[in-house]
């Protein structure tokens, strides 16, 4: 048997192989530095021991500060790119793309058979949601944001090209934004109703996140000559997340695939990037 851990900094991702090449998945909150501790941590919540497993393979931000061997367990390291590119493509079922890893940042790897590397990225990516969801609406829980996104209207908070250029814009429609939350700016505080509502804010956190990611994503496929996108990670599993990236994917007729259990790419790219 063997287990990959994606050590993500807010999720530790775990894809366990069994004898007969089943797979199981779990998840455990992230909780400091990457050590022999949180390795114990990730194992523990697979139900196995240790010793039930012939190898560790481990990728993520800090995989590379874990020892070679846990105990007479071989520990093998796979770097988070070609983890992300192999597990994107796989779990797409697609050949070649930019796999878009949209964790707590954001990075994105042009991934074709034997050419997989780091094409770009931004540091706005579910951590940004978190945070900004934190200071702006007491929450920090990105499926308590993602609720409220679904009840809230983005443009009561961003303008809309209809109101900043009078019409349409390319090949964007009328009602598509043209500044994240710019209708707040131009509120007047000394109206006591002028504050959005939770769910309006919510709603406009997730459109300004999901606009950044698509809209680099959109560019960075052409750039690199990829006709696919495929995002994976735990920021996709939030459909109002996922249906930003599909509403821009519509505005630049581009192709963005979320494959199932989006959380689990890295881990399963590092599993199949080492042989038992
Ligand atoms: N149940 C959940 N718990 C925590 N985060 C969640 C959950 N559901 C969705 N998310 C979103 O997923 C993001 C983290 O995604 P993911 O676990 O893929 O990142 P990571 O691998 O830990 O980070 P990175 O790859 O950037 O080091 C969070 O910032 C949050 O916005
Ligand atoms: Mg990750």
């Amino acid at each position: 048997m063997r287990v990959a851990i994606d050590f993500g900094l807010t999720n530790l991702d775990i894809v366990v192989e069994g004898e007969d090449n089943r797979l199981q998945r779990c998840t455990v909150p992230a909780a400091g530095a990457v050590d022999v501790a949180q390795l114990e941590r990730a194992i523990r919540a697979t139900g196995f021991l240790p010793t039930d497993f012939e190898q560790i393979v481990v990728t993520g931000g800090q995989h590379r500060r874990l020892p070679q061997r846990y105990g007479p367990t071989p520990v093998a390291g796979v770097n988070e790119v070609t983890a992300i590119g192999r597990g994107g493509l796989h779990l797409a079922g697609l050949p070649e793309a930019l796999v878009v890893s949209a964790g707590s940042g954001t990075a994105m790897v042009a991934a074709r058979d034997g050419d997989i590397h780091h094409a770009t990225g931004s540091a706005v990516g579910g951590g940004t949601l978190q945070g900004l969801g934190k200071l702006l609406l007491g929450t920090a829980d990105a499926g308590e944001i993602d609720e409220l996104a679904a009840a809230g209207n983005s443009n009561a908070v961003d303008l809309t090209l209809l109101e900043a250029t009078g019409g349409v814009l390319g090949h964007l429609p009328a009602d598509a934004n043209a500044v994240n939350f710019g209708r707040i700016p131009r509120m007047s505080n000394s109206d006591p109703g002028w504050m959005p509502g939770r769910a309006d804010i919510a709603a406009g956190l997730v459109v300004m996140v999901g606009q950044v990611i698509a809209v680099i994503a959109v560019n960075a496929a052409r750039a690199e000559g990829l006709e696919q996108i495929v995002v994976v990670g735990h920021l996709v599993d939030l459909p109002t997340v996922r249906r930003v990236l599909e509403t821009v994917a519509g505005y630049y007729d581009a192709h963005i695939v979320v494959p199932e259990m989006p959380g689990y790419a890295t881990a399963m790219g590092a599993l199949m990037s080492v042989h038992s």
